[in-house]
């Protein structure tokens, strides 16, 4: 289609993507040839933008739906584009035509948009919210978020978010103390997600538990539901009654811990990330297991996943040559998450709302008195990508 006939060109092109894309810099130069577009900016510098790219990424109502806003475009139905023409339109987009055989097509892209595509850009932006690794005895590290602020107030949410995702752990302070008061503070990022164990569940001390926490005993440093071929991202722990001796709550970055491992045994390392464990919980309605490595990293070696709970650790039947080293391994990594300068303590007290990062930092407590008084936890979990929307939201325009 020739740009005259695209109905589109009349208006700002949109770009089919609901995101803020601002920039301080604007395009001064185009450049092309039939494999590509190449931009220069005014700071300086310059990004290259492939053909096959551009054109996959048209954004004009024949490629996108325009109500959905998602790809219809569909690349193997057309011949290889070359570019024959890029040069900035009036409105300062940058306008593309391309020859596919005998079709054309024009497409306009804005510049901000661009720029948030950068390869260069993108390749080395770093993120603002990284994982911070904890310092040694950190318990300063634990941001508070009141509640109200927290449910109404968009910077008291943002505030939650970036302490999730920076330090991997936040409290929220004075929920009302009302059972499944929870609920509330999940849904303002997203549904739970349900488990084996409900939508959410009661941590008390009971008669006949099937799982550990639902005992009075002390709960050594761990990940829920690691017998789960994809754990939950995030839990959520509220308290509504802490009126026992004992039951003091237990954190640990996980990610400092294993990264410190990494620098001072390698070895052991090497075996937790390369060597599945089998992690299981049954009970009279259920059997879930999986297989899986104690500790995940991604293709460039980053951490990415902590999987560590001893009361869910399965009956691993370990090939004999690296049975030792494992448990040498497993072991290596468990004592160093006993060592105090990596802990946060913490007394939850009723009304408090603690929710941590179940792939980063690993949590615990300490065996309580159930006899001495009522304590009285309730769970839940949420997912990770309902915590990225909820921040992307709070940044679209209005
Ligand atoms: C849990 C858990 C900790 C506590 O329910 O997953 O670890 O303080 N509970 O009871
Ligand atoms: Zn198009
Ligand atoms: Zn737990």
């Amino acid at each position: 289609m020739l740009a005259s006939d695209d109905p589109t060109l009349n208006s700002a092109p949109v770009m089919a993507d609901l995101a803020a894309h601002t920039t301080p810099h604007s395009i001064v130069s185009v450049q092309y040839d039939p494999k590509g577009v190449t931009l220069g900016w005014s700071d300086g510098r310059s990004s290259r933008f492939h053909v096959l790219w551009l054109r996959d990424n048209c954004a004009c109502r024949e490629c996108r739906h325009p109500q959905a806003l998602e790809r219809t475009y569909m690349f193997i139905d057309h011949a290889p584009p070359v570019v024959i023409c890029a040069k900035l339109d009036s409105r300062g987009a940058l306008e593309v035509r391309f020859q596919q055989g005998t079709e054309s097509h024009v497409s306009r892209f804005l510049q901000g948009w661009l720029q948030a595509h950068d390869p260069e850009q993108s390749l080395a932006s770093a993120g603002a919210l990284r994982p911070r690794p904890w310092d040694d005895h950190s318990g300063d590290r634990l941001q508070r978020v009141d509640y109200t602020r927290y449910m109404n107030d968009r910077e008291g949410v943002r505030a939650w978010i970036s302490a999730l995702k920076v330090d991997g752990i936040v409290l929220i302070e004075a929920v009302p103390q009302v059972s499944r008061q929870l609920l509330p503070v999940a849904n303002r990022i997203g549904p739970v997600r349900a488990s084996n164990f409900g939508e959410y569940y009661d941590v008390v001390s009971m008669p006949k538990p099937n799982a550990s926490a639902y005992t009075s005993m002390g709960l050594e440093l761990h990940t829920d539901l690691a017998n789960w071929r994809y754990p939950p991202d995030i839990q959520l722990l509220f308290c509504l009654k802490s009126a026992v001796t004992g039951g003091d709550s237990v954190f640990a970055d996980g990610f400092r811990v294993a990264a410190d491992l990494r620098a001072s045994d390698p070895v052991a390392f090497g075996l937790l990330a390369t060597q599945p464990v089998e992690y299981r919980f049954h009970d009279a309605s259920c059997d879930i297991r999986t297989r899986a490595t104690p500790i995940e990293i991604d293709r460039d070696g980053n951490l990415q996943r902590i999987r560590f709970n001893n009361w869910l650790r399965g009956a691993t039947v370990f090939p004999e040559a690296i049975l030792e080293p494992m448990y040498a391994a497993i072991g290596k990594f468990w004592r160093m998450l006993r060592a105090p300068r990596y802990q946060l303590h913490l007394r939850l007290r009723p009304g408090d709302l603690i929710a941590y990062d179940n792939h980063r930092v690993l949590h615990g407590r300490a065996p309580f008195d159930a006899s001495s008084g009522e304590r009285h936890l309730q769970g839940c979990y949420i997912n990770q990508e309902d915590v990225d929307s909820t921040l992307r939201m709070l940044d679209r325009p209005a």
